[in-house]
């Protein structure tokens, strides 16, 4: 089965983007990790990047059609963005959120999420490994 990875605003700038809070890795070591755990699997990864929230709105609808699951990191959308939430709750498979910060332990504005209200399972503080988390997750659910 495939297993939709999104990612939101400015996680194209992973790896170089505020080293100290999101590290060194880069979006091409998140899929490399979680094509990796979902082969093993026997399932696959489309990672899919996006600065607009309309273009990860349209990617979660056609996931609809083409995934099983979907592991998402809304990045700043995550605390503002009912869209997307809307969006994940005409998704019918597995949702696991990924923050590769723990926002818990920073500013207040990051404390809420909406994507919460309908993920099945939350991984925060992580690094690039809470997405290699959330897929094993994912192929525990999916069976
Ligand atoms: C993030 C946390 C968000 O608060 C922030 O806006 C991001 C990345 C994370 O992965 O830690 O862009 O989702």
């Amino acid at each position: 089965k495939t297993i939709y990875i999104l990612n939101g605003p400015n996680l194209n700038l992973l790896g170089k983007r505020e080293p100290d809070i999101y590290g060194h890795e880069t979006l091409a070591d998140v899929e490399r990790v979680c094509a990796t755990v979902a082969g093993e699997n026997g399932h696959a990864v489309r990672l899919f990047q996006s600065n607009h929230e309309g273009e990860i709105i349209d990617s979660i609808q056609r996931a609809r059609d083409e995934a099983a699951a979907i592991v998402i990191n809304p990045a700043a959308f995550t605390h503002t963005s009912v869209a997307i939430l809307d969006a994940l709750n005409t998704f019918e498979g597995p949702v696991i959120e990924v923050h590769i910060s723990n926002i818990h332990k920073r500013e207040a504005f990051r404390h809420h999420s909406y994507v919460s209200l309908r993920a099945d399972g939350v991984i925060a503080g992580c690094g690039v490994e809470g997405y290699a988390l959330a897929v094993r997750r994912i192929c525990s659910l999916l069976g």
